[in-house]
């Protein structure tokens, strides 16, 4: 998917008083299948940026385009259809349902997004649990997994609805350096097989050689974008 961002403005009103101004008028554009990072200091916008792309919260002006498509004047039922069929959300503290097992866990996208075709999605999920190695650990539950474990659960889950837009925030956050290695090279090796575009929140800079485009955030902004060969 291609994504173009156009003068994107975004606040939080703290109280009748006090508006915390985020983003100030972003201009961004990530081709398809391009594997991006986002860096910027602690509450630079990164996540906030992530949640408009992510159809979770909306901008104050500006626009968004999923290939040509104008998501920012979507009604919420179509935003829904959006997040379902055409998005995947990674997180830094994996989010998976405590009570499900971990191929319920990834199964759940798929219970929501009912225009997809059943078999494909089972031949999706049942790839990536084996390149992902966790095709042993199917039947156990969150709390029976290690980070680095539930985390590539999470990763199957939102990868097997075929998304074209990935985003995760500080996905490698809580995990070690061997974890870390392994996660960033499932992603992008993913990225390229489903030809998603991803968009990566990272505080972490001995990652940035992984990404085709390495976009960094400064008040409100976008302060500079470096491309890897
Ligand atoms: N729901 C909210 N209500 C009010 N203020 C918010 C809300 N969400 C974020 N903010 C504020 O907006 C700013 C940007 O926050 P954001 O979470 O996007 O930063 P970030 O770049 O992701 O930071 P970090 O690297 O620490 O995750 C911060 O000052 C934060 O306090
Ligand atoms: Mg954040």
């Amino acid at each position: 998917m291609n994504i173009l961002i156009k003068d994107l403005h975004k606040s939080y009103q703290i109280n009748n008083k006090i508006k915390q101004i985020v983003l100030k008028g972003l201009n961004l554009e990530i081709k398809q299948g391009e594997f991006c990072a986002i860096i910027g200091p602690s509450g630079s916008g990164k996540t906030t940026l992530l949640n408009l792309l992510g159809c979770i919260d909306r901008p104050d002006a500006g626009r968004i385009y999923f290939d040509q498509q104008e998501i920012t004047e979507l009604r919420e039922k179509q935003l829904i259809q959006i997040r379902r069929n055409k998005i995947g959300y990674i997180f830094q503290f994996f989010n998976l349902i405590p009570t499900l097992t971990a191929l319920e866990n990834a199964q759940m996208p798929f219970w929501y997004a009912r225009n997809k075709e059943h078999s494909k999605f089972n031949d999706n999920l049942s790839r990536l649990y084996k390149e992902i190695g966790i095709d042993d650990l199917k039947s156990r539950y969150p709390k029976q997994l290690s980070g680095g474990q539930q985390q590539r659960v999470a990763i199957a889950r939102a990868l097997a609805n075929f998304p074209e837009f990935v985003l995760a925030d500080e996905p490698t956050g809580n995990l070690d350096s061997v974890n870390t290695k392994e996660i960033m090279e499932l992603m992008k090796q993913e990225s390229k097989s489903l030809k998603a575009s991803f968009l990566v929140a990272t505080h972490d800079f001995s990652l940035l050689n992984y990404f085709d485009k390495v976009i960094t955030l400064k008040d409100g902004v976008i302060d500079s974008i470096s491309l890897n060969n």
